[in-house]
C-alpha cells in the first residue's frame, strides 16, 4: 500500500489530534497543514518540525500533489473548502457534522462521485471497537429484539458560539443509533434551551423513532457537573450499558428482563415475572478509535473502496440534525426524516460594520438586501447577530474569493450584499 500525502486543514482543538494520528500510522504522511490562524500553525510546526509545507490559506495545499486532505474546520467552512478539495481530484476526509444542510451535504456526495474521490465523514463512533461490538451483539440476537436505546453526552463545556448543542453533540449519538440499527430513523422531536448564550441551546433532548417501532433518545448538555457518554440499549433478552468514560469496561451485558404474563384463568392483570442472572463485561482490545478511523480512510483511498461512514452516511447524518434543528425550533414536533427539508443552523457572525449609519450601536438590524437579522447585540462596535444559514448562500462558482489576511479583522461592507464572518463565507440574496 502506497504512502498517502496528506494536507490537513484546520488546527484548532480537534486538528491537532488528525495531525498526530495520521504521522502515527504508516499508512499515511502529513506533508502539509493550513490553518488561517498563525498561532496554531506555529503550535504544530514546533511539534511537527518536519513537515514540509504550513500556510494560513488552505488553497496552497493545491500545488503541492497531495493524495487527500484532511479538513478540520469549523462546521460552516466545510462545505467551502470540501468541495474545493474535490474539485481538484483530492480525496477528502472531513469532520463532522458533513455540511451546514442536506442540500450542501448532497452536493458534496455527488462531486466526490463525479471525481470519483472517495469523501470520509469523522464520525468516530463507527470505530470505537466497543461500538462494533455492541453492534455485533444486536445484529446477531444476542440482546432479543431492541425495545429503546436512550444515550446521554453531557459535561461542562465545550460552549460554542457560533453553534448550538444539537450541531456539536448529536452527530456522535446518531452515527452511532445508525451504525448499530442499520436503519435512520423515521422521525425526530427535539426540545432545547439556551441556559447561557442567548440563542444557542447549551442543553438538548431528542426522541427518535426508527421504522423497526425502536425508539431511541439522546440528551445533550454542555452544562452538566459530569462528563458522561453513555448508551443503554434494552433488548427482550438482555440489557447493555456502553460506557465510554470507563477506561476499561466499557460494555457490560446485564442478564436482565421482565416478561409480562396475563393468568390464562383469570381476567387479571399482568403477572410481571423478573429474571436477574449476571452482570459480564467482555473483554476488548484497547485501541484508539481515532487511529483505526485514519487507519480506514488512508485504506479505503489506497483500494479504491467506499468507507463505512462516507458521504452517503454523512448526508443521513445532517438529515437527521437537520429534523431535529426544526423540531427545536417548532416547538418539539416530530418531523419526519428525509421529508420537507429542515432548518440549517444557526450560525453566529461577528462582523464590523463599514457603515455606522445603517447599523451601529444603535440597535438598529443591519440589513442587507432583503435580509433581516432575526438577533443582535452590539459589541465594541462589531455587531454580533444570529444569522440562520437559510440566508447564507456560497460565493459565486467563477468568483475569486479573497485570501485570507489573518492579522485583519472578519468584515462586512453593507454596501455590498457579500458576508464574511468566522463559521460560514457568501452572500444574501
Ligand atoms: N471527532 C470528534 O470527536 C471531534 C471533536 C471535536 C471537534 N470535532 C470536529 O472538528 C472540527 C473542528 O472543530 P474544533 O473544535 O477543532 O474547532 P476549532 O475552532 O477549535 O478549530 C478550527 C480551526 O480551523 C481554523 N480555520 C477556520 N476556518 C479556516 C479556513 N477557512 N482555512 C483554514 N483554517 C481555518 C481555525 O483557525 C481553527 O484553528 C469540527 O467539524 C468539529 O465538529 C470532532
Amino acid at each position: 500500500m502506497a504512502c498517502l500525502k496528506v494536507g490537513v486543514v484546520g488546527c484548532g482543538y480537534w486538528g491537532p489530534n488528525l495531525v498526530r494520528a495520521f504521522t502515527e500510522i504508516p499508512q499515511a504522511s502529513v506533508h502539509a497543514v493550513a490553518d488561517r490562524d498563525r498561532s496554531r500553525i506555529e503550535h504544530i510546526q514546533v511539534r511537527y518540525p518536519y513537515i514540509e509545507h504550513f500556510a494560513l490559506d488552505y488553497r496552497s495545499l493545491f500545488n503541492l500533489s497531495l493524495d487527500a486532505v484532511v479538513v478540520s474546520t469549523p462546521l460552516g467552512t466545510h462545505f467551502e473548502i470540501v468541495r474545493a478539495c474535490l474539485e481538484r481530484g483530492l480525496h477528502v476526509f472531513v469532520e463532522k457534522p458533513l455540511a451546514t444542510n442536506s442540500e450542501d451535504a448532497r452536493l458534496l456526495v455527488e462531486l466526490a462521485q463525479a471525481k470519483d474521490c472517495i469523501l470520509m465523514v469523522g464520525h468516530i463512533s463507527t470505530y470505537n471497537p466497543a461500538v462494533r461490538e455492541l453492534k455485533q451483539m444486536i445484529d446477531s440476537g444476542t440482546l432479543g429484539e431492541i425495545r429503546y436505546i436512550d444515550a446521554v453526552r453531557v459535561g461542562l463545556g465545550s460552549f460554542h458560539s457560533a453553534l448550538n448543542v444539537i450541531w456539536d453533540l448529536a452527530p456522535h449519538d446518531v452515527s452511532t443509533l445508525l451504525h448499530v440499527l442499520g436503519e435512520p430513523p423515521l422521525s425526530v422531536s427535539t426540545r432545547g434551551i439556551a441556559c447561557v448564550q442567548e440563542s444557542i441551546e447549551d442543553v438538548a433532548y431528542m426522541t427518535l423513532m426508527f421504522p423497526s417501532g425502536i425508539l431511541a433518545h439522546s440528551r445533550m448538555s454542555w452544562l452538566d457537573p459530569r462528563k458522561t457518554r453513555r448508551v443503554t440499549v434494552v433488548g427482550t433478552k438482555k440489557m447493555v450499558v456502553y460506557d465510554d468514560v470507563e477506561s476499561h469496561e466499557k460494555l457490560k451485558i446485564y442478564d436482565k428482563r421482565v416478561s409480562a404474563v396475563r393468568p390464562t384463568d383469570t381476567f387479571g392483570e399482568f403477572q410481571f415475572a423478573y429474571h436477574y442472572g449476571s452482570v459480564v463485561s467482555p473483554y476488548i482490545e484497547l485501541e484508539e478509535p481515532l487511529r483505526l478511523e485514519c487507519l480506514h480512510f488512508a485504506e479505503c483511498v489506497s483500494e479504491h473502496e467506499q468507507p463505512l461512514t462516507d458521504g452517503w452516511n454523512g448526508l443521513q447524518v445532517v438529515q437527521v440534525i437537520e429534523a431535529a434543528q426544526r423540531s427545536l425550533r417548532e416547538g418539539g414536533i416530530p418531523v419526519p426524516v428525509n421529508g420537507e427539508r429542515g432548518a440549517a443552523p444557526t450560525l453566529r457572525e461577528v462582523i464590523t460594520i463599514h457603515s455606522p449609519g445603517i447599523a451601529g450601536r444603535d440597535g438598529a438590524y443591519p440589513n442587507v438586501g432583503s435580509t433581516t437579522y432575526p438577533k443582535k447585540s452590539v459589541v465594541d462596535g462589531a455587531v454580533l447577530t444570529t444569522v440562520s444559514t437559510d440566508v447564507l448562500l456560497r460565493p459565486n462558482d467563477g468568483e475569486p474569493v479573497e485570501p485570507l489576511d489573518v492579522e485583519r479583522p472578519r468584515e462586512i461592507d453593507l454596501g455590498s450584499p457579500s458576508i464574511n464572518g468566522d463559521d460560514a463565507q457568501g452572500t444574501v440574496p
